[in-house]
């Protein structure tokens, strides 16, 4: 767990061996406190070298112990341990190669000095498991580096590589050879100098000046940032400490809020996405394929069929992950724009060839289809790639709601069809929903999966349903939304409280962002709108149920948001980002409720947030009932990293467990009674089912859930 190991006569190397990543778990910690102690009294021993074995320095505490605290009290604190090895008599060198976070980085801070191999990089991400750098770190780290630098550093948990380490000071010297040589030759020739002025601990932060006015301010952008999430804040707080108090004094300030956070359902929560994000990678289908039995074949050539908003930001995602990529598009300005477009993502041409010929998809492995959202366009290419594509080629669909079956049923291959669903913008959303249909083999999904990997995605394999997991749900979310405003809410509330809530853009917002007309259009197909709606039917219901026509009226109105630089917000020009109140819009909305007889009434954030997000996730219960998704963590993490969930809420049905199933019934039933009208609000079975078993916590729902139909 500690290596000791005496080289060079009077150097001891003490490495640290717990793979992959030289985690501090208890037995290492127990190992580093002996061998520092062994070394402290080994008269032969006149300085310290501490590594890590097998490459990475050290990539922090031990994420699993974390909601243990019976293991985590096990074996000594990181404080103890880091207090001792500052104190040694003896110089200790950190030699940093690959990496050194989180409790690695406080580590190489207790020590007098840091060696770091150029291509090594250092960081203190607690903040994003909702936690500070909890032993010393956010103390020493301002002391070494100055306040300002300090605290971006640790409210942002960034990594930074080893030459910007370099400059800021926090790395000594870097090597491109052999870190831990490098750093024992160094060791050597510290022997027997002074120390004090290398213990962080003893030395006061750099000055700074209006210290109290940087500090307000460093709070009022913390705030602005951490969308309600407690731990930036606290991280300020920490480093205020580090700035004004001594350093024993800013180490006990430090541990209060740490213990706070740690106790916290936000740390829980981020603890939580930082399991699903992993746990999505082991999926499984209902033929009994899984990801570790299931061998896939691996992809090297893709081609992208369409070039408009979607397929250029595959195509860069693709081109990113190494893979070669031949671009397909039929309009010739859209094939040249797009062929500038990717070159300036991609900085280069970076293995991207470009055509108007379909037929130039015929020796790809992989094609991802992204023409429009329309049935016939979108089937009569399936047919033609069945034919032209190599034998064993895969054909994936990036639509957002189309039927993957149908498509499939275009070719001769329907086995080696699905759906790749990406995230606007692709190249820089995390998210991929992985949709097979009932007749995608398992090899398919595992190719996919794997491919999804090398893009850097969080992949999610789900099943085959209108909007797939992450828009189905969505749908019930903005339906409400909707009728809030009938009922005398006003964009801005909405948005207010489902940002305050942590959503990085309300619902209104985001609308405008991604464009009114895109629903519309939909609506019209699915013939809720339109000219194939006679002027009889009542305005406000459609097949028996309450219907809102107010996005209808909006894009009538020619108003589809950004793109027009007017929707639910006004913008200054069309394309405009600065959403702004429009008097319009409120006039619309009054009389829009005189016209249908709706009085407005005081409404809350409460239910603001209660109709939109327990719809919503009402619609996630019934996702699992269906089996389109196979566990609550893969619905959690579709939300977190493709719908701007809050992290510290951990997703949906993480969120659901912790307000407490019970409560979350008794509030949709509530609602439910007072709209009868509106089905999205009744209770999912399975939730009643859950809240009758006694509400057992999220990761035994699978247990409930059983005995329905998976698709999955
Ligand atoms: P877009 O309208 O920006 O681009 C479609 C492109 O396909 C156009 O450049 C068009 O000329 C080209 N095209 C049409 N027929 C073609 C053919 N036969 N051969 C080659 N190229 C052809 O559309 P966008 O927004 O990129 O969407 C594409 C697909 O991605 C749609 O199915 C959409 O539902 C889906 N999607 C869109 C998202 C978004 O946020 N825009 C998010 C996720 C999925």
């Amino acid at each position: 767990m500690a290596q000791y190991r005496i080289v060079s006569g009077s150097v001891a190397v003490i490495s640290i061996q717990n793979p992959p990543v030289n985690a501090l778990s208890a037995a290492v910690r127990e190992g580093l406190l002996l061998s520092v102690r062994a070394a402290a009294s080994d008269p032969l021993v006149r300085s310290v070298v501490i590594s890590g074995h097998n490459g990475p320095f050290c990539g922090g505490a031990d994420i699993k112990e974390f909601g243990n605290v019976s293991h985590l009290e096990s074996g000594p604190h990181l404080v103890e341990i880091f207090e001792s090895v500052e104190a040694l008599a003896k110089p200790v060198v950190a030699a940093i190669e690959g990496f050194a976070l989180g409790g690695g980085l406080e580590l190489a801070l207790a020590c007098h000095y840091r060696f770091g191999h150029s291509e090594a990089r250092v960081g203190l991400p607690e903040v994003s498991l909702g936690l500070l750098p909890g032993a010393g770190g956010s103390q020493r780290l301002p002391r070494l580096l100055g306040v300002r630098a300090a605290l971006d550093m640790i409210v942002t948990g960034r990594h930074v590589a080893a030459g910007e380490a370099l400059k800021l000071g926090l790395l000594d010297r870097l090597t491109d050879g052999n870190t831990v040589d490098a750093a024992v030759r160094f060791a050597q020739s510290a022997e027997g100098k002074p120390l004090d002025d290398r213990r962080l601990g003893n030395r006061p932060c750099p000055p700074l000046e209006n210290i109290d006015a940087f500090f307000e301010e460093a709070l009022i952008h913390a705030r602005g940032r951490a969308r309600g999430a407690a731990a930036p804040l606290a991280c300020v707080q920490a480093v205020r400490g580090a700035a004004t108090l001594p350093f024993l004094k800013g180490m006990e300030l430090e541990k209060r809020l740490m213990e706070t956070l740690m106790t916290s359902g936000q740390a829980q929560a981020s603890r939580y996405c930082f399991f699903t994000e992993r746990g999505a990678a082991r999926w499984t289908t209902p033929t009994g394929a899984r990801w570790d039995t299931c061998r896939a074949r691996p992809i090297s050539t893709a081609a992208v069929i369409g070039l408009g908003t979607m397929g250029r930001g595959i195509t860069v995602a693709l081109a990113r992950a190494g893979l070669s990529v031949v671009a397909v598009e039929t309009q010739e300005h859209q094939l040249d724009e797009a062929q500038r477009a990717v070159s300036r993502m991609l900085k280069g041409g970076g293995g991207v060839s470009y055509s108007a010929d379909l037929q130039a998809a015929a020796g790809a492995d992989l094609v991802v289809e992204a023409v429009f959202e329309d049935m016939a366009v979108k089937e009569e290419i399936f047919k033609q790639l069945s034919s032209v594509c190599k034998p064993g080629a895969l054909l994936a669909t990036n639509t957002s709601s189309l039927d993957i079956d149908r498509l499939a049923s275009c070719t001769l291959r329907p086995e080696q069809v699905l759906g790749l669903h990406f995230f606007a913008p692709a190249h820089v959303m995390r998210l991929l929903e992985v949709v097979s249909g009932p007749r995608t083999s398992p090899q398919t999904v595992a190719a996919a999966m794997q491919l999804g990997r090398r893009m850097g995605k969080v992949s999610v394999a789900v099943g085959n349903c209108p909007g797939f997991v992450g828009n189905r749900m969505l749908k019930p979310y903005l339906e409400q939304a909707y009728f809030l405003l009938e009922e005398g809410a006003s964009p801005e509330l909405v948005d207010a409280a489902l940002e305050e809530f942590g959503f990085p853009m309300g619902v209104f917002k985001m609308s405008d962002l991604s464009g009114l007309d895109i629903g519309w259009r939909v609506r019209k197909e699915e013939g809720l709108t339109g000219p194939g709606v006679t002027a009889d039917q009542p305005m406000r219901t459609r097949r028996g149920r309450r219907y809102s026509p107010l996005g209808d009226l909006m894009c009538e109105e020619g108003r589809y948001g950004q793109k027009t630089g007017r929707g639910w917000y006004l913008y200054d020009r069309p394309g405009a980002r600065v959403a702004r109140s429009d008097p319009w819009l409120r006039s619309f909305l009054e009389e829009y409720r005189e016209r249908h007889g709706l009085l407005a009434r005081r409404i809350d954030q409460q239910e603001v947030l209660e109709r939109c997000l327990y719809a919503l996730i009402n619609e996630g219960f019934r996702v699992l009932e269906d089996g389109v998704a196979a566990s609550p963590q893969n619905i959690d993490a579709i939300y977190v990293f493709g719908y701007g969930w809050p992290k510290h809420r951990g997703g949906p049905m993480f969120y659901a467990a912790q307000v407490g199933l019970a409560r979350v019934l008794e509030g949709l039933e509530k609602y439910h009674k007072a709209h009868p009208d509106s089905p999205h609000l009744q209770p999912c079975s399975l939730l009643r089912r859950l809240v009758a078993s006694g509400s057992p916590p999220i990761h035994k729902w699978s247990e409930v859930v059983k005995g329905h139909r998976s698709q999955l």
